[in-house]
């Protein structure tokens, strides 16, 4: 697997590959994505053997710009879904991803047989560049191993996903560090299905809708529990199907800390490789207790603290560490995404 920076020979390269039905990894604002031309399922199904992924969990495709929404999208929308989108397009391009009727040049494979497709219009500029330079959308899920840490660097790309990746951009690190907040402009109402750095109260706020209203129990809270009575498929139960628990998960068993501070220490024991993740400096004797500490912001910063988190998590996962203990936050704006994410890790190693 080869790793590029980003010049004109390595964007002309790497399109070219993409119209060849081949995999490129690509730099995004929220975290690397594994890149194949959306509308071949010769190239889609590349991605899902790349990386593991159950074909019951569908991609999200990402387009150039509002212009090219129709490449993905089935247009024109209904008037209630239209206006939401418009006031939604304010983070456009950037870390937000809508799922909308699908398009007809939407192969089956991308949305796991749904009527919907999940697409957003990235603000990497080599993202953007490469999808500018693509007659096509381009599906891309992040770039890991399937139920493993997304990369929020080159770095993090170059193992676990086998022959099939070829190349890899880099465009240095991740900005947001999480994958990008998803809603669903349903009938029922638009639903949060992922929490990222753009906020549910930011975006409930747009809406005018409750944090509550939009966040609501949908189809999707309810993906990590076994299909109900009677559902015709799993598919049938999981509206965010790549939303089940124990996703993310390092291999070293994690520790969340529940305590908010300044009562948030480690029990007295901990074992004798202990790695600990710090939203903030610790104290000194604090710190000492631990074989590593990764200090995530020098302040607390909460989007300090989204965009190194994975990158520290992957670290301390590969330190041969019998546990890693982790702050935690108010699951509050850029917290909720956060809170996510490592309940997801924690999942399965509970102590
Ligand atoms: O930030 C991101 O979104 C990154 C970068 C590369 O853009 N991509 C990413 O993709 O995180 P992935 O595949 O790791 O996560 C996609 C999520 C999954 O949870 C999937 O189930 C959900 O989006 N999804 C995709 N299509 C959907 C649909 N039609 N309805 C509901 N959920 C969908
Ligand atoms: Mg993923």
């Amino acid at each position: 697997m080869l790793t590029l920076p980003p010049t004109e020979e390595t964007l002309a390269r790497a399109a070219a590959m993409l119209a060849d039905d081949r995999l490129v990894v690509i730099p995004t604002e929220t975290v690397y994505g594994l890149a194949a031309n959306a509308w071949s399922p010769t190239a889609v199904g590349k991605i899902f053997a790349a990386k593991g992924r159950p074909v019951n969990n569908p991609l999200i495709v990402h387009v150039v710009s509002l212009e090219r929404l129709g490449e993905a999208v089935a247009l024109p929308l209904s008037a209630r879904r239209q206006n939401e989108l418009e006031q939604l397009t304010q983070w456009w391009p950037g870390p937000l991803t809508l799922v909308l009727p699908r398009g007809e040049q939407i192969p089956d494979c991308v949305t796991a047989g749904r009527p919907t497709v999940a697409v957003r219009i990235p603000s990497h500029p080599v993202a953007r560049e490469l999808l500018n330079r693509c007659p096509f959308p381009l599906a891309a899920p992040s770039a890991n191993r399937s139920k493993y840490i997304s990369p929020t660097s080159a770095a993090h790309c170059s193992s676990g996903l086998g022959e099939l990746v070829e190349l890899v951009i880099d465009g240095g690190p991740c900005e947001c560090g999480v994958e990008s907040t998803i809603v669903a402009l349903s009938d029922d109402g638009p639903r949060l299905l992922r929490p990222g750095a753009i906020t549910a109260e930011a975006i409930a706020r747009r809406l005018n809708v409750s944090v509550a209203e939009l966040t609501k129990a949908s189809h999707s809270s309810q993906a990590a529990q076994p299909p109900a009575p009677g559902a015709e498929t799993d598919a049938d139960c999981l509206l965010a199907p790549g939303m089940m628990l124990e996703h993310y998960a390092p291999t070293t068993p994690l520790r969340l800390l529940v305590e908010p501070p300044p009562a948030q220490v480690p029990p007295t024991h901990v074992p004798a490789r202990s790695g600990r993740i710090a939203f903030q400096p610790l104290r000194d004797h604090e710190a000492a207790r631990f074989t590593v500490v990764e200090t995530l912001s020098p302040t607390g910063d909460l989007s300090e603290v989204a965009r190194h988190l994975f990158a520290a998590l992957r670290r301390l996962d590969q330190a041969g560490l019998e546990a890693i203990y982790v702050d935690t936050c108010q699951p509050i704006g850029v917290g909720r995404a956060i809170m996510d994410r490592l309940n997801r890790a924690a999942a399965g190693h509970a102590s």
